[in-house]
């Protein structure tokens, strides 16, 4: 195992860190959990050298954080660091996170959490904890001992990661990250501006939740053409690794052999090890998997809000994602959303107003038909 110092933190963690949201391959907060088997895994990890467990309150059915709690009995809490998170959505005045995290301290049976998150955040979310005191509460429970550093997860645009990562004097950042996201979410424009910073930089979603971890053909076939051999999953990581503003890759694993496989990759992968051959592999890998791209919606939602309540930019997204990464549109969770809030495109009566706010262009009115039809109507 590599490890890698954690910018102005100092301290050192090793380079994989183990997701704790995904032990069965479910998605967060709808599964049952063999905990026997996660306890195995977490302890499988440790062993193979992870210091860096990452868990949150609402995993699992709010049971992850139970689990972790057992797997790090027997002296195992003293080899690891812990990240959970407090959820926005849970905690609405000052007592209300005092009990959460005394009931999270609980479950993880330590008196102590290493990272300690806001859960998630875009700038609405951050505004929301800033009105409830969230980052003085955060502060207090660093000098109280309970927590050790402040810290958050995001999801949203570059300006919200730019304006939060500025707005508050934070000790670590955890983002969605892999060759896909370069451009999106808080992208390199937001690792680097953390790396400016000297903040630490976590990564969840290295695989893309697993996307990543089996190739379509095209990209399958740049990969065997390359004179070194190596899976999909290896060099989506040997690809995290490359970038030193990186403290940790998060993966979520269900199986030891998933383990395994990671240990044996996080043993080799440092800062600079990508040759140039290396990197201009990967950007022809990312142009397969773009050349897959069924519509050039940006997702800038002039179309919305539709009268008729279709979700138009999602239902675009969905299409794209499906036919990038040959995913089964049933397990797509934004699709599942779309369907369980009625914003499919069977709602569409035709009317056109999305299409003359395109500043696209697009055909909306024929694509939407034509992506409903792919994605199982
Ligand atoms: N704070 C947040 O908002 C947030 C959001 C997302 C995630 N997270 C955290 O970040 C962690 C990492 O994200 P993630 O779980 O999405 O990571 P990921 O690495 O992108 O995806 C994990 C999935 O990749 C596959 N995988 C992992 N190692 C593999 C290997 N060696 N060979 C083949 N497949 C492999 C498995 O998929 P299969 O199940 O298909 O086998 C696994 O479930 C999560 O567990 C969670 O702790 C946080
Ligand atoms: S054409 Fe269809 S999708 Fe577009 S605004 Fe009208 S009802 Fe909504
Ligand atoms: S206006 Fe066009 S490009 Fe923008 S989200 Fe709607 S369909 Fe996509």
């Amino acid at each position: 195992m590599k490890y890698r110092t954690f910018g102005k933190l100092g301290i050192q963690g090793s380079a994989f860190g183990l997701g704790c949201m995904r032990f069965n391959g479910a998605a967060s907060g709808d599964s049952v959990i063999d905990e026997q088997k996660a306890v195995s895994l977490i302890r499988r990890a440790i062993d193979g050298g992870v210091t860096y467990l990452d868990t949150a309150y609402v995993y699992l059915d709010r049971t992850s954080e139970i689990v972790l709690g057992k797997a790090l009995q027997d002296g195992y809490r003293d080899k690891v660091t812990i990240a959970t998170k407090m959820p926005a959505e849970h905690v609405h005045n000052r007592a209300e996170m005092e009990d959460l995290l005394a009931e999270e301290l609980k479950k993880l049976q330590t008196d102590h959490i290493d990272f300690y998150l806001m859960h998630g955040i875009n700038r609405e979310k951050w505004e929301y904890f800033k009105s409830i005191g969230a980052p003085e509460f955060f502060e207090e429970m660093k000098k109280a001992g309970k927590i050790r550093y402040k810290c958050f997860s995001f999801h949203g645009p570059y300006e919200d990661f730019e304006y939060i990562i500025q707005d508050n004097d934070w000790d670590m950042v955890q983002i969605q990250y892999n060759f896909m996201d370069v451009n999106s979410q808080a992208g390199t424009k937001g690792l680097k501006l953390a790396g400016s910073l000297g903040i630490p930089v976590v990564i969840m979603e290295g695989l893309l939740g697993g996307r990543l971890a089996k190739a379509p053909e095209n990209v399958q076939a740049l990969y065997d053409a390359f004179p070194v051999k190596r899976s999909p999953v290896e060099w989506a990581f040997r690809w995290l690794c490359n970038h030193p503003e990186i403290a940790t890759v998060l993966s979520g694993c269900n199986e030891e052999g998933q383990i395994d496989d990671n240990l044996r990759i996080f043993d080799t992968v440092e800062p600079g090890i990508m040759s140039e051959e290396e990197l201009k592999l990967m950007d022809d890998v990312r142009q397969a998997y773009l050349s897959r791209t069924k519509i050039g919606c940006t997702g800038c939602r002039y179309c919305m809000p539709c009268p008729n309540g279709v979700n138009i930019p999602g239902i675009f997204s969905a299409w794209n994602d499906v036919a990038l990464y040959n995913a089964e549109p049933s397990e797509h969770y934004g699709l599942r959303e779309i369907r369980s809030n009625d914003q499919g495109a069977d709602h569409c009566v035709e009317c056109g107003a999305c299409e003359s706010a395109c500043p696209q262009n697009l055909p909306i009115i024929e694509k939407l038909k034509e992506a409903w039809k792919e994605l199982g109507g």
